[in-house]
């Protein structure tokens, strides 16, 4: 039986993500450490309820920590889940293709600098849309602009407010792509990099 992909969760809140990816059980990734950039974040709590180890990086020396970490853990795949910290474009060049992020709207929509929690809801009824959803991205130095791996629609209703279509998005896109994008990409690389 060949080895599961050794994955790293970052996060900065609530976690719900994380916890789709967990209850999702994936068949070919093994998330090793959860990893938050929020002392306070709840998502550390639901890492420890799972008995996945999880860490507090402070904010002073972030990277060089995280980079020592992922080392030590022999990550091979990071997922952002709710990581409301920008990475470094050094990071993202090291970690080319192997870090996952979802977005909460259909990318090229409503994404980039600036869109992030209830703003990218209110900018999509503020356009009137009638469909909105989520994206799951490979992660580089342009915010929201790395390979798109997966997509789902949601439907925009008429008496939508920001914080309602952004719970029918989690429910119905995020928290299903999310894993499935995840074990699709931990898939490839055990096809192609185990022997
Ligand atoms: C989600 O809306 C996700 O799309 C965005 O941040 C939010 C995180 O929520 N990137 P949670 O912490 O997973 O509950």
């Amino acid at each position: 039986m060949k080895e599961k992909v050794r994955i790293a969760v970052l996060v900065s809140g609530g976690g719900t993500n994380l916890q789709a990816l967990i209850d999702a059980k994936l068949k070919y990734g093994d998330i090793r450490i959860v990893i938050s950039n929020r002392k306070d974040a709840y998502a550390l709590t639901r890492a420890e309820n799972a008995g996945i180890k999880g860490v507090y990086i402070p904010k002073e020396g972030f990277e060089e920590t995280l980079i020592d970490i992922l080392n030590e853990e022999g990550i091979e795949v990071i997922v952002l889940a709710g990581f409301l910290r920008i990475l470094s474009a050094d990071f993202c060049r090291r970690y080319d293709e192997r870090i996952i992020n979802i977005h909460p709207s259909l990318i090229p929509s409503f994404c980039g600098d600036g869109f992030y929690g209830l703003r990218v809801h209110e900018a999509a009824l503020a356009k009137g849309v009638k469909v909105s959803g989520a994206t799951v991205h490979f992660v580089n130095e342009i915010p929201d602009g790395g390979r798109i791996i997966a997509q789902k629609a949601v439907e925009v209703k008429d008496d939508d407010t920001p914080e309602t279509l952004q719970k029918r998005i989690m429910q119905e896109a995020e928290w299903v792509i999310l894993p499935q994008a995840t074990d699709k990409v931990c898939k490839e690389i055990m096809e192609n990099e185990r022997v």
